[in-house]
């Protein structure tokens, strides 16, 4: 399969599209055929390598991690043996970031928990657009900012991945 592989930190001009080995899901694991993925904040993190301290987390000297990409919507393929959520032909989406990432790729094999059905009424696009950006903005406002029904609320950077999810949970919540 064609994938987009990073083998050191840089620019953009770090990434390069290679054919590596489609992988085959394990017991628990789900082979999704991939058909949309966020370009988020924490990949740029992770093919700049910077700032300088997250390599402490990504790799010191060159990225531990081949594919990135962690937003991802797609197709299931392929189940393993134990997978009991999915069948083939399910629609998908979810977050990598805890489990290896992958995404740049024709298909990723991911942990059956990371995953959830696909909202039949959103894209591939739009389900990939979620999970880092509208998670970032539900945990800031309800599990940081602990807001309350009726409360006023400034969303600073309201255009962007965040703060587009941001005004919309606010509105959810009864924010003004
Ligand atoms: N903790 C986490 O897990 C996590 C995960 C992802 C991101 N983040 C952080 O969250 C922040 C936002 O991420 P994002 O994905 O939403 O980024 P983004 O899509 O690039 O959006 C950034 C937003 O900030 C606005 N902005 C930029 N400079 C500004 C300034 N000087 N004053 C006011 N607004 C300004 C932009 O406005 P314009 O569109 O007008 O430029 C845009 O609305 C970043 O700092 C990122 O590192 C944290």
């Amino acid at each position: 399969m064609k994938a987009i592989v990073i083998t050191k930190y840089g620019p953009p001009d770090v990434f390069e599209l290679k054919e590596v080995d489609k992988p085959v899901p394990g017991d628990n694991e789900v082979l999704v055929k991939v058909h949309a993925v966020s370009l988020t904040f924490s990949n740029l993190f992770l093919v700049s390598g910077k700032p300088f301290p997250l390599r402490l987390m990504f790799g010191l000297l060159k990225p531990k991690l081949r594919i990135p990409g962690s937003d991802i919507a797609g197709r299931v393929e392929a189940v393993g043996g134990k997978v009991k959520k999915f069948r083939p032909g399910d629609e998908v989406f979810g977050d990598l970031s805890r489990c290896g990432r992958g995404g740049f790729a024709e298909y990723v094999s991911v942990p059956e928990n990371e995953l959830g059905l696909k909202p039949a009424n959103s894209s591939f696009a739009e389900a990939a657009a979620v999970p880092e950006a509208a998670l970032v903005a539900l945990q800031a406002l309800r599990d940081k900012g602990r807001i309350r029904k009726g409360q006023k609320v400034l969303i600073n950077g309201a255009s962007g991945g965040i703060g587009t999810f941001a005004v919309q949970i606010a509105k959810y919540l009864g924010l003004k």
